[in-house]
């Protein structure tokens, strides 16, 4: 069955178990897995190194594209596996395990980690562990044929010592040709990204490796954990809304054409919902330059109303993951595949001109935005690649329910507590009740229309008030600084934030 899949026989002897691929790794090491948000993740080793260390003492440090699946993440960090994480997560008990303060995480823009490994900033990946598809001959090389993710594992790849491949066969062979590996070369003399469209190729099809540094071959057949998304609600259906007919307005202006510019949008139900809303809307033609793809996503391009989409991973429920491999020869044309590094790229973010789709869990009355820390204090993700793509989109969308908790914590707040985006790098705030275009406006201006077309109805008064007071103290950004995190002290104190 695998032996289609294993093109260079020399290899076939460094098939073995997970088991015993797991007793390369010694504590201390730094180990890169692939991974992105939940897809195409390495399965068999994480649960191998989890067992390793129930008779041995093992602490790595782990990077990864973005979040694993499989409760992956969970169970190594209750094993004591982790004791560094970096650039990004999303699973619960890693989560408590990184409020407790026992596994240290880096929260990172995801277009960074690979450049500060080619840098130096990072210690060298000393084991990759790589989910493929396949493995091909190149010449004297191996082509690593990722799955459904890329994410960091070509820069893994070229660096670590020892790479572990894991061939996982629930991933159709259809998925050959994906995925477009390009990485920027070393400073200095790094010449520009030759990328100038969404779905143009720049790169090869695999990640070229010396086979002499395939340690392992694991031989896996789980397929990625379905995404977590909940459907859209009404109030996302206005956020939706309210984004559609700005939008709108811009093409009705001739700011853009009806195919828009590239359109990226960031993870979770949210933004998921927000793109769904696009299906059925005005707008034909559209591309997208993001870093995941979602139900939305392919939904829009069975709609026929997204021409192109590339990305970095493609994260589906059930059933769409289901339909999208059994009929991905429909897709393969539409979708680029590419390492996270240029997926989230500053350089091509901008010459491209994304609009930027992103959520934030609470934003200020100055535009400030709060992605990551509730609270202030507790991580709940990471920034991901909103930041990457909000600094340098051409126009940058925050969206956020007007109140989380039944209503007991406002969105809107005077001052965040953790700023992962500053007012300089946010365009538009959305909620369901309305949305504020900043573009062009001081702060004193912002803050008004902000509070009047985004804040909750039961929290206006309290903002209002606050506003009012801050203003009679002055300043460009007022404030009144010993009430600023008062409705945060308030909902710790006594569960609400309303006064
Ligand atoms: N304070 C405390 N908790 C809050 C909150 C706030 N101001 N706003 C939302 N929450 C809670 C919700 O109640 C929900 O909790 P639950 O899981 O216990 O139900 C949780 O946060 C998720 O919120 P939800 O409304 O379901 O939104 P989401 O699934 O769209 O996720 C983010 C929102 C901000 C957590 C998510 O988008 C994220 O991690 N973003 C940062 C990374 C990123 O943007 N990456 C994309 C780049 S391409």
């Amino acid at each position: 069955m695998h032996e289609d899949r294993i093109r260079l026989p020399a290899l076939m002897d460094r098939i073995m178990t997970a088991a015993d691929a797991a007793r390369l790794f010694r504590s201390g090491m730094t180990v890169g897995m692939s991974g992105f948000t939940r897809a195409g993740d390495a399965k068999a080793l994480p649960l191998a190194l989890v067992e390793r260390a129930r008779s041995e003492p093992l602490a790595l440090t782990l990077i990864t594209g973005a979040s694993l699946g499989s409760d992956s993440d969970g169970l190594m960090a209750n094993a004591g596996v982790v004791a560094r994480r970096m650039p990004f997560q999303s699973d619960a008990a890693l989560r408590r395990k990184i409020n407790s303060g026992e596994v240290m995480f880096i929260d990172q823009h995801l277009s960074e980690t690979a450049e500060q490994l080619r840098g130096g900033g990072l210690k060298p990946v000393d084991i990759a562990v790589i989910e493929a598809v396949a493995i091909t001959r190149q010449g004297d090389a191996a082509g690593i044929v990722p799955t459904m993710s890329v994410g960091n594992s070509a820069s893994f790849a070229e660096q670590a010592a020892q790479v572990i491949i894991e061939i996982n066969l629930s991933a159709p062979l259809a998925l050959e040709g994906l995925h477009d590996i390009y990485l920027p070369a070393r400073r200095p003399g790094r010449e520009p990204i030759p990328l100038t469209s969404t779905g143009q190729r720049i790169g090869a099809s695999t990640i070229h490796i010396d086979p002499a540094r395939i340690a392992a071959i694991v031989i896996t057949d789980s397929p990625d954990s379905p995404s977590n998304v909940l459907p859209p609600d009404a109030e996302t259906q206005a956020i939706a809304g309210h984004i559609i007919a700005f939008l709108e307005a811009a093409v009705a202006a001739g700011r853009m054409g009806p195919e828009l510019l590239p359109l990226q949008a960031g993870i979770g139900t949210i933004a998921n919902a927000v793109l769904h809303g696009l299906t059925g809307s005005s707008f034909r033609n559209l591309s997208m330059y993001s870093e995941v793809l979602q139900d939305s996503a392919i939904e829009l391009l069975d709609s026929g109303q997204l021409a192109m989409a590339s990305a970095s991973s493609i994260t589906l429920s059930a059933a769409m993951h289901e339909r999208f491999l059994r009929d991905i020869e429909r897709y393969r044309d539409r979708i680029v595949l590419r390492p996270q590094e240029i997926s989230n790229h500053p350089e091509l973010v901008k010459r491209l001109g994304v609009i930027a789709l992103n959520t934030a869990l609470e934003f200020d009355i100055y535009g400030n935005v709060n992605s990551t820390h509730v609270g202030g204090t507790h991580m709940m993700n990471g920034i991901g690649g909103s930041g990457d793509f909000a600094r340098n989109g051409h126009l940058s969308f925050f969206v956020s329910k007007s109140v989380a908790k039944d209503g007991a914590i406002s969105s809107v707040v005077p001052m965040t507590p953790h700023v992962d985006h500053t007012e300089h790098d946010v365009d538009v705030l959305v909620t369901e009740w309305g949305l504020a275009d900043l573009r062009g406006l001081a702060p004193r201006e912002r803050a008004p229309l902000i509070i009047e077309r985004c804040a909750h109805p039961d929290y206006r008064p309290q903002l209002r008030a606050y506003l009012e007071e801050a203003l009679l103290r002055g300043g460009q950004t007022p404030h009144v600084l010993e009430k600023a995190y008062s409705w945060h002290a308030r909902y710790r104190e006594q569960g609400s934030m309303i006064i």
